[in-house]
């Protein structure tokens, strides 16, 4: 048995293959365009092992995913790859409409052929399960109910509009064509191999660097974060025993406001690299919090996520095992412990982004 996954080195999909690899020994193949967010260095462990195979390529390549899909016969195909940043796709959308809607509609039209070729207990057994997000739900008030999966799509991004159409056309191809499609929408991540564009992992990389810490309006949105290791044990699950044509939320029961994680994260750098330049001092009395800077607030901002894991919970038996106090001390010593790995990604087209983002 083998499964195919698209968008592996990324953020999630680089962390969900070294989680399978250590969980099983079947085998992944990796199919992944490579843009500015796929990095390969991710999976460079791998690279001895058999288990994995990488293949270089766009999810909307009919040919290419026909000629993968035909050579390793994969039990499932779990689908990663996506261009994923909200800012990104207010500068440039079109992206996001290539890959999220387009490149979803050519990966199920491909996927639905080769399906239709297995044989009856392969087919029955055959999994798509389409990685999603909960911005697809839109903006929470602030004592609004969590998102269930019932709750109605209102996405207020390009990102999120693109990924809501990607949803709308997975659910589509299982009512219609009847393929056996999973679909799961989880709230943010943050973790090891995460992209220092997201709010996380840039903090803590300008903050290293005593650059500012650029919070977007008052910094009170509200997100529920997940650690990346918990999704990626969500999806295992979600694989193995989610009912066919469903769709699971999944979360981490940590709402937090920006500006609390930015603080929590100057906290740990205080502690854990007391001796920089940029921590506090007598001379620096404020330390890296003296780094906040408050800046012009991203247009259409979502105000509030929050996921109701109720049904994974009840119905899989999953739930988060990192809190959020684990998991960020974790996040930010990896990127103290890695900054090799930071360094070899925040050069050319990064440089390029941040001066028109934060300009
Ligand atoms: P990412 O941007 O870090 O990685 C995306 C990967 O997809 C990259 O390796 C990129 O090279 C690849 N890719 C992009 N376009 C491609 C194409 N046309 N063909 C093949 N590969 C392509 O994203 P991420 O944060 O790892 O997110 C992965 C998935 O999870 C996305 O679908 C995203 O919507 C979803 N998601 C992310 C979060 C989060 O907090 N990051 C939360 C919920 C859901
Ligand atoms: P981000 O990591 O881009 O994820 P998303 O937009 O998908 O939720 O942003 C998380 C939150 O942090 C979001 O409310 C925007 C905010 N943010 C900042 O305040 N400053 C920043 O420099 C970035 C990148 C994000």
């Amino acid at each position: 048995m083998t499964i195919l996954v698209t968008g592996g080195a990324g953020f999630i999909g680089s962390n969900f293959i070294h989680d399978w690899l250590s969980q099983t020994n079947e085998p992944v193949v990796n199919l992944d365009k490579l843009t500015y967010a796929g990095n390969i260095e991710n999976l460079s462990s791998l690279s001895d092992d058999e288990r994995y195979t990488f293949a270089s390529g766009d999810i909307g390549d009919a040919e290419l995913v026909r000629k993968l899909l035909f050579e390793h016969k994969p039990r499932a195909i779990l689908n990663f790859a996506a261009e994923s940043h909200v800012d990104r796709s207010i500068h440039g959308p079109e992206d996001f409409i290539e890959t999220n809607i387009v490149g979803t509609f050519r990966l199920l039209e491909t996927v639905r052929s080769y399906w239709d070729s297995l044989e009856d207990v392969d087919r029955d057994a055959f999994r798509f399960l389409h990685i999603s997000t909960d911005e697809v739900y839109g903006t929470l008030a602030p004592d609004a109910a969590a998102f269930t999966e019932k709750h109605r799509y209102e996405p207020n991004s390009p990102y999120s509009a693109s990924k809501a159409s990607s949803d709308h056309l997975v659910r589509a191809y299982h009512h219609t064509y009847g393929l056996p499609v999973l679909t799961t929408n989880c709230s943010n991540n943050y973790g090891p191999f995460q992209f220092p564009e997201k709010l996380i992992p840039l903090m803590i990389h300008n903050a290293l660097a005593g650059k500012p810490l650029p919070v977007y309006g008052d910094g009170q949105q509200i997100r529920d974060w997940l650690y990346v290791s918990d999704h990626c044990s969500a999806i295992r699950r979600v694989l193995e025993a989610g009912k066919v044509g469903e769709v699971y939320n999944i979360g981490g029961l940590n709402e937090k406001a920006n500006l609390d994680i930015v603080n929590t994260i100057c906290d740990l750098l205080e502690e854990l690299t007391p001796d920089s330049q940029f921590s506090r001092s007598e001379k620096n009395p404020e330390g890296y919090k003296g780094l906040i800077t408050f800046v012009t607030d991203r247009p259409g901002h979502d105000r509030r996520y929050a996921i109701n894991a109720e049904k994974i919970n009840s119905e899989l038996d999953w739930q988060p095992s990192e809190t959020f106090e684990s998991g960020i001390r974790k996040t930010v010593e990896w990127y103290l412990n890695n900054q090799e790995w930071v360094q070899h990604i925040v050069s050319g087209e990064y440089r390029d982004w941040v001066t028109k983002q934060y300009a």
